[in-house]
């Protein structure tokens, strides 16, 4: 199973290295990716099945449709090039796109809702605990300050507004807004809750022997993969340290670098 199918990169490589008569289910919760990548590996036909659903519901979806136990489960959490470059919905501090972040646009919420109508309590923990943001008091009170004028409508206009929230020149490897995009993104796609629902569920799908990889990219996700591995008595972890790319990789892909991968065996 892959459950982050995104356009289909791992998914071809599973089932090229799975020929003759591996079979693959892969799950995928974004509209647009889930067409392209249908479309992409449509020369696996008869060997592939995609879903257009959330990882976190992978038990009931695979039982649903008789395929307990499967031999190995893979989920990828890092936001793709093609939602961030090409969703036209302002994941992106550098674009100029109506304030949606829905992953899955079947979701009612979205963060313009999120940024618009939570107290400036809640958007201050929000973004300092999804975002790790040290100044989540200063862009939530600057928030809280715009949109009292009028509500705050495009991924451009919030990054203005952060930007001049935060003090000029401490951040200097990262644009200012990245931490607060990437607590709304977080808040409003309930990352961590599918997380920690799929991490306590998975094992129950997998055969005795099978395999749980999960790639992460920041520490908040992580952690809870490293610890649901080490506390899960039905785990055997594979990867004392996680797996990370090589020099090499990250200049061909430098957004693979901060990239870990974990591995655990179902006993
Ligand atoms: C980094 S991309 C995956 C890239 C993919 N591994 C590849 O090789 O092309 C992550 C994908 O997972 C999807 N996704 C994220 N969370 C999901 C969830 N809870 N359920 C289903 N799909 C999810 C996103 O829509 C996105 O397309």
């Amino acid at each position: 199973m892959d459950g982050t199918v995104g356009l289909g990169g791992h998914s071809a490589a599973i089932l090229e290295r799975s020929a003759p008569d591996g079979f693959l289910i892969g799950f995928e919760w974004n509209e647009e990716s889930f067409a392209l990548a249908k479309e992409r590996l449509a020369p696996f036909s008869g060997r592939f099945l995609m879903v257009r659903e959330n990882f976190a519901h992978l038990k009931e979806v695979l039982e649903e449709l008789g395929k307990v136990p499967v031999d190995g489960i893979l989920v990828d959490l890092g936001v793709s090039s093609f939602l961030l470059e090409g969703s036209g919905r302002g994941f992106s501090f550098l674009r100029d796109e109506p304030l949606d972040m829905r992953m899955d646009n079947r979701q009612n919420l979205t963060a313009k809702d999120l940024v618009n109508q939570l107290s400036p309590l809640q958007l201050e923990e929000l973004i300092r605990s999804f975002g790790e943001e040290r100044f989540a008091r200063r862009i939530a009170r600057a928030i809280c300050e715009a949109r009292r004028k009028s509500p705050i409508r495009s991924s451009k206009e919030l990054a203005e507004i952060v930007l001049h929230a935060v003090p000029r020149g401490r951040e200097k490897k990262i644009h200012p807004a990245t931490k607060t995009f990437q607590a709304l993104r977080m808040a409003v796609n309930q990352e961590l809750e599918n997380l920690k629902r799929f991490l306590e569920t998975a094992p129950d799908v997998l055969r005795p022997g099978g395999r749980l990889v999960v790639i992460s990219f920041h520490s908040l996700e992580d952690r809870l993969v490293k610890h649901a591995f080490r506390s899960d008595e039905r785990l055997r972890v594979l990867t004392k340290k996680p797996v990370t790319p090589s020099k090499e990789e990250i200049a061909r892909n430098p957004r693979a670098r901060s990239a870990k991968l974990r591995v655990a065996e179902r006993i």
